[in-house]
């Protein structure tokens, strides 16, 4: 992140693809701040105190497992279609702080191996690295099916005496590849860890923002074995700086209440070092929506939705036009919704080849390696469409374009 910010700062006038983060014209933050006092008084009626009580009260500390938990468990029925108890939720400061409890209290030791996609999202490459717990990568071949690879890691660590423990992934819309997992893959996966007793970590951030085709299940919403710990966030249908996220937790973990019972208690004692707790104010901010919107963000996610779809239409044509003499040279997605589009070069496009593109191009394009787990997806770039405009989509293309061509003429001329 902070690489990336030096970069903009040193280019104050590139375009770039390289953020993931949501546009900041989708937020509504005056009408959002305002219902606060909606929240305040409604628990206020509910644990029959007065208002001015409630109030200080979202001052304190609060519980460590949170204070909207039954509001969250109806959103992500409402939004999601995952059902979930309030007991089961846990409240955290965004997904990512979901994420480092989880692969702790998961990994507690030695040879435990988180499992994830390759390439994945850096938050979790991050947390397993800060946390010293392997991140061991799928392999990521086009004829083999995730479950099966999935299957043959499992394999393989368990030979080599480590315990696979969980598998994480994103599975609509991926970060960084903008891919869906179908719901066959999905059935496929959730009966390998159901076998072998591997956690998924579901993250799904990006879930709402689909432009086509229709909603595929969740893999907590398929879950009948207790297999799925599904991350939420509120960070992109609302936007980061509520830092509120969630983990949730299936009723049983592989059929044993007790499970997780134990291992809610593990997760609310981290998160108690962690973070101690998730800010009241902030909470009360994410229930009163919430509440205003009877628990189903999908009306305000709309205009973010076709926001987003409009960037992603224009990023296609804008591909389709500046590659209109040769459209082999460069492959790419479509995906049907998120924030990326990933892109595959004829030259492989590193650290240096971005700074290069940057200097002499004045477009920031984000490498594939940069997301990969083992030094590979060389030839790829990730192309993010969520914080820019649909005029600088169009010229930031044609300026890739060029120094695609450029950089082609070049070695040509050697
Ligand atoms: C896949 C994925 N997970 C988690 C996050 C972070 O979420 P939060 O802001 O809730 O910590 C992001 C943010 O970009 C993301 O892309």
């Amino acid at each position: 992140m902070a690489f990336l910010s030096e970069i903009a700062m040193d280019n104050p006038s590139a375009i770039s693809f390289a953020s993931g983060a949501p546009a900041e014209a989708c937020f509504e933050l005056e009408r959002w701040l305002k219902v606060i006092p909606r929240f305040q008084h409604d628990i206020a009626a509910a644990r029959n105190i007065d208002a001015m009580a409630a109030g200080r009260m979202l001052g304190q500390y609060g519980r460590t497992s949170g204070l909207i938990n039954d509001l969250i468990a109806e959103n992500l029925l409402k939004d999601y279609g995952v059902e979930c108890t309030p007991d089961r939720v846990i409240v955290t400061n965004g997904c990512q702080e979901a994420l480092l409890m989880c692969l702790q209290t998961l990994c507690a030791s030695e040879d435990d191996v988180v499992l994830a996609r390759n390439p994945t999202y850096i938050g979790v490459t991050g947390a397993a690295a800060l946390s010293g717990i392997r991140l061991y990568p799928l392999e990521s071949n086009a004829d083999e099916s995730v479950a099966s690879s999935f299957r043959r890691a499992v394999l393989a660590l368990t030979l080599q005496g480590k315990r696979p423990r969980a598998f994480y992934l994103i599975p609509d819309f991926d970060n960084p590849t903008g891919d869906v997992l179908s719901v066959l893959d999905r059935r496929a996966v959730l009966a390998v860890a159901a076998e072998y007793g591997v956690v998924i970590l579901e993250d799904n951030p990006y879930g709402m923002f689909r432009f086509e085709g229709s909603l595929i299940p969740p893999l907590a919403a398929l879950d009948s074995s207790g297999t799925v710990i599904f991350l939420g966030t509120y960070s992109k249908t609302l936007c980061p700086a509520v830092r509120v996220g969630c983990a949730a937790l299936p009723e049983t973990l592989f059929g044993a209440v007790s499970g997780r019972l134990a291992l809610a208690k593990k997760l609310r004692e981290r998160k108690s070092f962690l973070s101690v707790t998730t800010s009241q104010i902030n909470q009360a901010l994410v229930g009163g929506i919430l509440l205003e919107e009877a628990g189903s963000l999908a009306r305000i996610v709309e205009p973010a939705r076709r926001f987003y779809q409009t960037n992603r239409d224009v990023m296609l044509q804008s591909i389709l036009a500046a590659f209109d003499d040769d459209r082999s040279l460069v492959k790419w997605n479509v995906p049907s919704g998120g924030f990326f589009l990933s892109m595959e070069l004829p030259f492989s496009f590193g650290k240096d080849d971005m700074m290069e593109c940057v200097a002499t191009h004045g477009v920031i394009a984000m490498p594939m390696s940069f997301f990969a787990l083992d030094g590979s997806q060389q030839n790829l770039v990730r192309l993010s469409f969520s914080n820019v405009t649909p005029e600088e989509i169009t010229s930031g293309v044609e300026r890739f374009a060029r120094y695609v061509r450029d950089r082609l003429n070049t070695v040509a001329g050697f």
